[in-house]
């Protein structure tokens, strides 16, 4: 456990704190005009992630309009693809495509047998230029998404609800899923190293589509390799996990992680003792609510902060990434009001 001046870190180790901190999934992105901005300059969001100039700029933009108690480093869990030599590009009201996904083992021997992280260095150049400007008055997160997460993408080629390649793949082919599971693990071992080293204070694992997967494969296939990359990363470096919708929770109690991002449809309680209080919460603010009057907003963040009656082991966030339909200012909103009805 490591002692640090920051709110968040304080938090994510249920330190004593006196207010809850706050930070917002996404809070670089297209909801910020100044944001839409640096991304045309940039040619779109894959020229804006490569661009660590333009990239840090963007970083920085959320934490000028708003007091947050956190950076993320702006990236996509995606850019792993770069050490599989897959081209990935991002379509507008589409979001990531692989034109050559890996659908059979053809398709995988295709890809490179040594993986080469320095394909990643601008995401290093990123974290320098951040944490550079930051001074140390904000901690930045890093991330990278599970291998199973990755996986989904890699397997589909795109956005898709509804996961027919990976299911079938998990099904019939699981061979080659374990394959492409370990290439990935393998890939994030070395780039989640590589952002510790460049200096990020915190590590942040999506496994946004770790619900999928049944109550026994949640552990053979996302976990499980999720664990691996947590066993690579030096343990003063505190990591959340976060997965949208997840209901089993208990699988989470010895990871080694030491906070969970929830989405909305769960409690923060319920999770809290379920887990014996021993692992801090991220969360679970419905972006929803965001749309509605500031009176609703502030019963809102009431129940939120009702929702977790402890002294600290609570960082206030989104249950998911904040949409491009909100208006900045009700972030604004949210963001004082948390700093007001959570101080102690
Ligand atoms: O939170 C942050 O501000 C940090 C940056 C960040 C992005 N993506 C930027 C982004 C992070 C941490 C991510 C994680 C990510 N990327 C996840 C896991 C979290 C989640 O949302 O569940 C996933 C599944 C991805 C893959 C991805 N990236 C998808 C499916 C999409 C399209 C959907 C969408 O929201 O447009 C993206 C695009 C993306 N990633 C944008 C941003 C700012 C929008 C890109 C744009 O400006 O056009």
């Amino acid at each position: 456990m490591i002692s640090s001046k920051h709110l968040l870190i304080k938090s994510i180790y249920q330190q004593k704190v006196d207010r809850t901190p706050i930070w917002i999934m996404r809070q670089a992105g297209r909801y910020l005009p100044e944001y839409l901005k640096t991304k045309e300059k940039a040619g779109g969001f894959m020229g804006l992630i490569r661009n660590s100039d333009l990239a840090c700029e963007v970083t920085l933009q959320p934490l000028r309009r708003y007091p947050l108690d956190s950076a993320i480093l702006f990236s996509d869990i995606l850019v792993v693809a770069d050490m599989f030599d897959m081209d990935l590009r991002f379509e507008e009201k589409v979001g990531p495509v692989f034109d050559k996904p890996i659908r059979n083992e053809k398709d995988f021997d295709k890809l490179p047998k040594c993986l080469d992280v320095s394909k990643l260095s601008y995401v290093n150049q990123t974290i320098k230029n951040i944490k550079g400007e930051l001074k140390d008055s904000l901690p930045l997160i890093g991330f990278i998404g599970s291998p199973w997460t990755v996986a989904t993408y890699l397997v589909e080629g795109n956005s898709t609800k509804k996961f027919t390649n990976i299911k079938d793949m998990l099904k019939n082919n699981t061979n080659l899923l374990i394959k492409i599971l370990d290439m990935i693990t393998k890939g994030s071992i070395d780039y989640v190293k590589q952002q510790v080293q460049s200096g990020v204070d915190v590590i942040m694992i999506f496994d946004t589509w770790g619900s999928l997967l049944s109550k026994d494969e949640y552990y053979d296939f996302s976990l499980k390799y999720i664990k691996k990359v947590i066993s690579s990363i030096n343990t003063n470096t505190p990591i959340i996990y976060y997965s949208r919708n997840t209901s089993n929770f208990e699988a989470l109690g010895n990871m080694n992680i030491d906070c969970i991002g929830i989405s909305s449809e769960n409690n923060l309680q319920t999770i809290y003792e379920l887990l014996d209080r021993k692992i801090s919460l991220q969360g679970n603010f419905d972006v929803e609510i965001l749309k509605k009057d500031n009176s609703i907003i502030k019963s809102e963040v009431i129940k939120t902060l009702d929702s977790f009656p402890y002294e600290s082991g609570h960082i206030f966030n989104l249950g998911t990434g904040i949409t491009p339909d909100i208006n900045p200012d009700k972030v604004s909103y949210l963001v004082e009001i948390v700093h007001e009805l959570s101080s102690r």
